[in-house]
């Protein structure tokens, strides 16, 4: 089975470098016609350059069809404007690879505000930013497919990235939710927790990983996760070539005859025993394990 996207329409934000690049790239030469957006920021935010353009002469000159946006996914008019312009010209939009990213990294102890606010504003809010600006779209054609990027620091942590944590895990919920809500009009929304030697990550790969870490290495979990096959609800790790699945898990847990803080405390090994773990796939379905530990089973 040979994956196409021939006829479909892609956005892939943050697409200027990186693993964005490497996603545009690769959905263009299966034949998507692609939205690079990228405001060109430097690594923290800042500064403006012609990253998108220089994608979208790789992909023209490789035989492929795309348009550039520089513009922010901060800027959720200008992302109503990206869509409506991609429509315009190709008449839907089919994919979204919310990818655009910049770090703010300190220890909480030293981290302004600010600096919190930012990384969670580009992150998350523009992740809902370009996804509003489609979501109608796609529950009007009957089709859609969204990626989210989460983290190894979302779902795991990382000393120093608090901010980022928090904006990648939010991701996570975002697309778990939006999963349940766009089933019915075929509108799937997955996550990817990637890693990949990228400006983002150079200070941190040993040298001699850096060309096994490429980013095009990651592309195709991206990738089958925007397909027409594509599940929902699913939460990806990739990385040089490793796919894996990431679940959010549930204990058994134990009914409290006498719910207090001691008895939970001396219940605590039970309630914390990954034995017969479940992975709920809503948050209805929590609320169902509970009123089944109180029946007794
Ligand atoms: P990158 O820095 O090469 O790519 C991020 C791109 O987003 C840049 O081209 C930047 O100009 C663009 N961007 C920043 N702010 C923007 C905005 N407001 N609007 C539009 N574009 C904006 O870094 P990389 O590694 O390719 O990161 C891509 C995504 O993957 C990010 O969301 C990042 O957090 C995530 N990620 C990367 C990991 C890695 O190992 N490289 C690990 C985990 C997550």
């Amino acid at each position: 089975m040979t994956i196409s996207f021939e006829g479909r329409v892609a956005i892939v934000t943050g697409a200027g470098g990186g693993l964005g690049r490497a996603y545009a790239l690769e959905l263009a030469r299966r034949g998507a016609k692609v939205v690079v957006n990228d405001l060109g920021a430097a690594c923290d935010g800042t500064g403006h350059s012609d990253a998108a353009l220089n994608v979208v002469a790789e992909i023209e000159a490789a035989g492929g069809t795309a348009m550039s946006d520089g513009g922010s996914v901060t800027d959720a008019d200008h992302m109503v404007a990206m869509v409506e312009k991609a429509k315009a010209a190709w008449g839907g939009v089919h994919i979204l690879i919310n990818n655009a990213g910049i770090l703010r990294d300190k220890s909480f102890a030293k981290m302004e505000m600010a600096d919190f606010r930012t990384v969670v504003d580009v992150h998350l809010i523009g992740s809902a930013n370009a996804t509003k600006a489609v979501w109608e779209t796609m529950r009007e054609q009957n089709y859609g497919r969204i990626l989210m990027t989460s983290s190894s620091t979302g779902l795991y942590g990382n000393f120093g990235q608090a901010n980022y944590a928090a904006a990648k895990l939010g991701l996570a919920g975002f697309a778990r939710t939006l999963a349940l809500e766009g089933q019915r009009n075929n509108v799937h929304v997955n996550t990817i927790a990637p890693t990949a030697a990228t400006r983002m990550t150079q200070d941190i790969f040993p040298p001699e990983l850096l060309e096994r870490f490429r980013p095009e290495t990651v592309a195709p979990a991206a990738l089958f996760l925007v397909s027409e096959e594509a599940p929902t609800g699913a939460i990806l790790g990739a990385g040089a070539g490793v796919v894996q699945a990431a679940y959010i898990t549930l204990t058994r847990g134990v009914a409290l005859d006498d719910a207090t803080p001691e008895s939970v405390a001396a219940q605590w090994e039970a309630i914390t025993s990954r034995d017969r773990e479940t992975v709920p796939q809503s948050g209805a379905e929590q609320a169902m394990t509970i009123l089944q530990r109180l029946q007794g089973n």
